[in-house]
């Protein structure tokens, strides 16, 4: 059984003082025990959120990662600081660092592989375009991406990375997936990691839709057989947050 998991990623978004009025308003509203709840914020943020969630179930994660140790990368954040801080999880290759900072399949399998040698959980995004969509190569593009970024990983490391997809026209437009969109391409993600190393890998590798998610979508998209829980940006940085956390899945 692969456990649920539902992770915000806050984006550019909260000063440090409002991010530990935002995580005290959640710890206070989340009541299941039973999933991995993981608040990816900003670097600035990181310190203070690590505090705030001390002694509850929540987890802390970052939104990047350099994947060199140290050295000249100005404004850069390596995994070694994160680690240190406590960051568990850590967001790689999400559309919109792929696409304003040129992130590519190469880079994005490196910081999954730093990532994993300090031992923080990588959660991948891919995603195709709505042109993609429209012109019928959503799953080419997926398994591409899947088999790039999961590249000379072990078998042990592919059973914990998480894959979130996330369409990239499903971003912060309110038009989500719908379930059967979602579950056609996470079933896909599953297959092609099947492909490359076993099923047995494949069937606790956990997989997020993003794109959209909000309270009152969540409980269905969640009970789709391949999707195992959400990344959620807008929702995320409200109260809102708590009821996907808190959905009873149907
Ligand atoms: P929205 O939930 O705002 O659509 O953002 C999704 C996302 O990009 C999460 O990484």
């Amino acid at each position: 059984m692969r456990k649920r998991m539902v992770a915000g990623n806050w984006k550019m978004n909260k000063t440090p003082r409002e991010a530990v009025d935002l995580v005290n308003l959640l710890k206070d509203k989340i009541d299941k025990e039973d999933i991995d709840v993981v608040l990816c914020v900003p670097a600035i943020n990181l310190i203070a959120v690590a505090e705030s969630i001390l002694h509850t179930n929540i987890k802390l994660g970052a939104e990047n990662l350099h994947y060199e140790n140290c050295g000249a990368y100005t404004g850069e954040t390596s995994a070694t600081m994160l680690k240190e801080i406590g960051v568990k999880y850590v967001i790689v290759g999400h559309s919109e660092r792929r696409s304003y900072f040129k992130e590519n399949d190469v880079i994005v399998n490196k910081k999954v592989l730093k990532a994993f040698e300090y031992g923080i959980i990588p959660i991948v995004c891919v995603g195709e375009s709505l042109e993609e969509r429209e012109d019928g190569i959503t799953i080419e593009k997926i398994r591409i991406q899947v088999k790039k970024a999961l590249k000379n990983l072990t078998d042990k490391q592919a059973e914990s990375v998480v894959i979130a997809y996330e369409p990239i026209w499903a971003i912060g437009t309110g038009k989500h997936a719908t379930n059967e969109q979602a579950q056609e391409i996470c079933f896909e993600i599953r297959k092609c990691i099947g492909e490359m190393f076993g099923e047995k890998v494949s069937e606790k590798t956990r997989i997020l839709y993003g794109g959209s998610v909000n309270g009152k979508n969540a409980n269905e998209l969640f009970a789709m057989p391949d999707i195992d829980g959400g990344l959620v940006g807008g929702a995320s940085l409200k109260e809102d947050f708590a009821n996907i956390v808190n959905a009873d899945i149907v």
